[in-house]
Parts: structure tokens; sequence; C-alpha cells
């Protein structure tokens, strides 16, 4: 089991620290330094806009925060926890629990209904089908998707194919809430809605929001920016 107390979603405070973070890659013989001791925290409910150029390691700097990545070298705390000393069962429970990811191809179920995608995590987790059908029907309601609960992820439209994926990240109400490129593939109305309700959802849930963009309005819409530069985290844009 987990530290109960890193599953909460009530504390203020420093909730993510990194620590020396570093992280590069070998390919065709040559090392690629991509993150280069980083050392960061952010606070409870902040909202964070990182930005760069492609391919500079945004994805990975994320893919770090949400432990689906290691690094190298260097510590991830979250609240106070060095969460990579998990094993791999742990990990992927406080994953689970903890953190909700949305990217810019959203990685949703097509053969099932937005219903049933966004119910998945719930059912993972082992709660009972009656109350994963009734939050997940809630948090679809919630992000304006009522009259489509039973439409297949085909059926539906590009955004509304990213309220769906924001749905299911949301579900288990995590601490944090990760996003690479959420509106990467959407049109400039549909992005600037996804991004009204990412901002809403931050205020009414409380969740930290770390979010991946080459959007300039979305950036700002956010408390902090940070550029990643030559593998270092640098205030503003
Ligand atoms: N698994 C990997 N193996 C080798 N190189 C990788 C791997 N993942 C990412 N890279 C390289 O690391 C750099 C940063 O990638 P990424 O974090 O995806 O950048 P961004 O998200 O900022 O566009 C790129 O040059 C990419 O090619
Ligand atoms: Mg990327």
């Amino acid at each position: 089991m987990v530290d109960q107390s890193l599953l909460e979603n009530n504390d203020q405070g420093l909730i993510i620290r990194l620590q020396g973070v570093s992280k590069g890659f070998n390919s065709s013989g040559s090392r690629l330094d991509v993150l280069k001791d980083i050392d960061y925290d952010i606070m409870t409910g902040d909202t964070i806009a990182v930005v760069g150029a492609s391919g500079i390691g945004k994805s990975t700097l994320l893919n770090i925060v949400g432990t689906l990545d290691k690094p190298d070298k260097g510590t991830l705390y979250f609240k106070g926890k060095d969460v990579f000393s998990y094993n791999s069962d742990q990990l992927a429970e406080f994953r689970n629990r903890s953190i909700g990811f949305v990217f810019q191809f959203h990685h949703l179920l097509p053969e099932f209904t937005a219903l049933e995608n966004v119910m998945m995590p719930s059912l993972i987790k082992g709660e009972k089908r009656v109350d994963a059908s009734e939050n997940a029907v809630a948090m679809l309601i919630r992000v304006g998707l009522k009259e489509r609960l039973r439409h297949r992820i085909g059926e539906l439209s590009g955004g509304e194919q990213q309220r769906v994926a924001l749905a299911r990240a949301l579900i288990l109400r995590p601490a944090v809430l990760l996003a690479d490129e959420p509106t990467g593939n959407l049109d400039k109305r549909t992005s600037e809605k996804i991004h009204a309700l990412l901002v809403e959802l931050n205020l009414e849930l409380g969740m930290t929001l770390i979010v991946v963009t080459h959007n300039i309005d979305l950036a700002k819409l956010l408390k902090m920016q940070l550029t990643l530069v030559d593998g270092r985290l640098e205030e503003g844009m």
C-alpha cells in the first residue's frame, strides 16, 4: 500500500519537488542530455505552463513528473516522499490515484463509449460498477457532454474526445493534472473552450495543473509560465 497521506487531496503547500533531475538518451551512438540537473518546487493548486521549442524535452519532463519515466539522476518528491523508491505495483497505484494525464492524442479506447472510458480508472481501482458509473456520468455532465454519454469515441468530434479525456483524467480527483499539448490538434475555438474548462476545473477541484503547450493564449491563462531551455527551466516565456 501507498502511504494514505499521499493519496489525500486536501493539503496546502509543497506538492512536488524536483531535485537535481537529469535525463538523457543514447541514440545512434551519441548521447543527448535533455534535462540537466533541474530543481523546481510546485505548490498545491499551482497552474503552470511549460513552453519551449519542439524536441527540447517538455514531454520528457512531464513524463518524469507523472512517474511514467524515471530520471537518470535526481529525485522526484511528491508530498515529501521519493516516489521512485516505490516498487512498480506501488508506483502504478500511486499514479492511478494521484495523477491524471491528458495527451494531444487522447489515448481513449475507441471501441468503448464516452461513459465506459471515463469509468475505466474507477473500475481499475476496484470501485463498484454502479458507483463508477454515477461518478463518470457526473463528470461527463461537468465537461459538457450530457448528450454524449453513450456515444462511441469514434462518433465524437476532436473537442468532444478531448473533453472525455479530461473527464477520465479527473474522475479519481487526482492531486495533479498533467496535460501534454492538450489542444495541439484542435481548432482555435474548440481549443479556447478546453482552455477555459481547464482553468475552471482547477478552481473547482483545486488540483495542481501542469500544461505543456505551444499555445501562448493558454500559457497566459495559467498562473506561472516556464520555458525549457537547454535542459533547464527558466521563469517566463
Ligand atoms: N525514448 C527516447 N529515446 C531516444 N531519444 C528520445 C526518447 N524520447 C525522447 N527523445 C529525444 O529527446 C528529445 C526531447 O524529446 P521530447 O521530450 O519529446 O521533446 P518535446 O516534448 O519538447 O518536443 C528529442 O530530441 C527526442 O528525440
Ligand atoms: Mg512533446
